[in-house]
C-alpha cells in the first residue's frame, strides 16, 4: 500500500510516500523558516501563501523520488488538526483534489499521533508490540504532553503545558537574547560551551491541582512561562555584555531548566504500571542536552528508549502517510467530506 501523506499544518511544507506504515520511499520538506525569522514567529498569513506555492512542487518531487508515477498511488493522506486554520486548508484542499482525481481514498490524520508515530518509521524502527504500553512525550512549537500509549489510536493524555509548549520557551528565550528564529536550535548550539548551574532558573514547581487541568495529574503537567520571566529578570539585572562564556553559561542554565521540567515528568511517568519505553518526538526532541537526560531517566526506569529519526523530529509528512499506512486514519473511511479541526485533540478519536 503506497501511501502520499501530506502535511502543511504549521510552518513546513512536505510530502512525503510510504509503503504500508513503515517503508520511507521519500520524504521532502520545505522549511519556511526563513521567510519567518525576521518576525520571530510563524506569520500565518505567510506560511498558507507559501505552502500554496510550494506544495505542487513538494508532491511532484516526493512522487517522482519514490520512482512511482500517479498511478502507483494507493490512498493520499493529510493532516486534519490540530494546526493553523489557514495553512492545514491548503495541504486538505490539494489532497482532496488529487484523492477525488485519482479515485483514491482520502485519509484524515492527527499531527500529534503522527509525531507519536514517528518513532516506528523505517524498517529498522522497534515493533509495536514490543514496546506497550509506553509514554510518549511531545514536544514541539506548538506542544508540549505527556501521553500514555496503549496502542495505535489508544491514548491517554498524562499531562500538558499550561501556558508555553516547550519549543516556544526555546524561542523566546532566544528572542529575549536577540539570538535569531528558531531558538531551540541556536541555544542548543550556543549551551554546548556553558555551565548549566551558572543560573538556577525555576523549573515551573508542582503545578496546583486546578479545573484548568481537566483531571490531568498536576505532577506530571508543565509551565514554561515562569523560566522566561525568570529569564528577562535575569537579563535586566546582568546584561550580556558580548561576551560569549556569559552567553553560554546563561543558555546553558535555561536550556538545563526546560530540559530538568521535561525529564522530571517523565521520569514520574515511567512510574506508571507496566510502561516498556519512553518515546520522545517533535522538534524539541532534537535537542542534544534533552536526549541526554533522557537516555538517563530510561535507564535508571529499566525502559527502552525510543527516539525519532532527526530527520522525523520535526515536522514532515512521512509520519502522515505512515500512520495512514499503519490504518490509523481517523474515522477509518474515506474523509473527502470531513472538514479541517484546528484544535484537533489526541483524545477526540481515541477508541
Ligand atoms: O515539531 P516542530 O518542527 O514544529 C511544530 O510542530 O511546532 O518543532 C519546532 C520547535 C521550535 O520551537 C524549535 O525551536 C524547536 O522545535 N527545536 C529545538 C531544537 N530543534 C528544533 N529545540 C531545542 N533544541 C533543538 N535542537
Ligand atoms: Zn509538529
Amino acid at each position: 500500500m503506497n501511501v502520499l501523506g501530506i502535511e502543511t499544518s504549521c510552518d513546513e511544507t512536505a510530502a512525503a510516500v510510504v509503503v504500508s506504515g513503515r517503508k520511507v520511499l521519500s520524504s521532502c520538506i520545505f522549511s519556511q523558516v526563513a521567510l519567518h525569522g525576521p518576525y520571530g514567529g510563524v506569520v500565518p498569513e505567510i506560511a498558507s501563501r507559501s505552502h500554496v506555492q510550494t506544495l505542487p512542487r513538494m508532491i511532484d518531487q516526493a512522487v517522482s523520488e519514490a520512482g512511482l508515477d500517479w498511478d502507483g498511488l494507493d490512498a493520499v493522506a493529510a493532516t486534519f488538526g490540530p494546526g493553523l486554520a489557514s495553512s492545514l486548508l491548503v495541504g486538505v484542499g490539494a489532497a482532496r483534489g488529487l484523492a477525488q482525481r485519482l479515485s483514491l481514498p482520502l485519509i484524515a490524520i492527527n499531527h500529534i499521533e503522527a509525531h507519536i508515530y514517528s518513532v516506528f518509521l523505517d524498517d529498522d524502527g522497534p515493533e509495536l508490540a514490543d514496546v506497550l504500553p509506553f509514554i510518549a512525550l511531545v514536544v514541539s512549537g506548538g506542544h508540549t504532553m505527556l501521553v500514555r500509549v496503549e496502542g495505535l489510536g489508544q491514548y491517554s493524555v498524562l499531562g500538558r503545558t499550561v501556558d508555553d509548549a516547550a519549543g516556544e520557551a526555546f524561542d523566546k528565550g532566544a528572542n529575549l537574547m536577540n539570538m535569531g528564529y528558531p531558538g531551540g536550535p541556536i541555544i542548543d548550539r550556543t549551551a554546548k560551551t556553558g555551565n548549566r548551574n551558572a543560573i538556577r532558573f525555576p523549573r515551573g514547581g508542582r503545578l496546583k491541582a486546578s479545573p484548568m487541568l481537566g483531571g490531568m495529574d498536576p505532577a506530571l503537567c508543565f509551565s514554561f512561562s515562569g523560566l522566561k520571566t525568570a529569564l528577562l529578570y535575569h537579563l535586566r539585572d546582568n546584561p550580556l555584555d558580548g561576551s560569549e562564556s556569559a552567553l553560554a553559561d546563561v543558555t546553558a542554565s535555561y536550556q538545563e531548566a526546560i530540559v530538568g521540567s521535561l525529564a522530571q515528568r517523565c521520569r514520574i511517568a515511567l512510574q506508571e504500571d507496566g510502561v516498556h519505553a519512553l518515546a520522545a518526538v517533535g522538534g524539541v526532541s532534537l535537542n542534544g542536552r534533552l536526549r541526554e537526560r533522557l537516555a538517563e531517566v530510561a535507564d535508571r526506569a529499566g525502559v527502552r528508549l525510543m527516539l525519532s529519526k532527526p530527520r522525523y523530529c520535526a515536522d514532515n509528512a512521512a509520519m502522515i502517510a505512515g500512520l495512514a499506512g499503519a490504518g490509523q486514519g481517523i474515522t477509518g473511511r474515506s474523509d473527502l467530506a470531513m472538514d479541517i479541526d484546528p484544535n484537533m485533540r489526541l483524545q477526540d478519536f481515541a477508541d
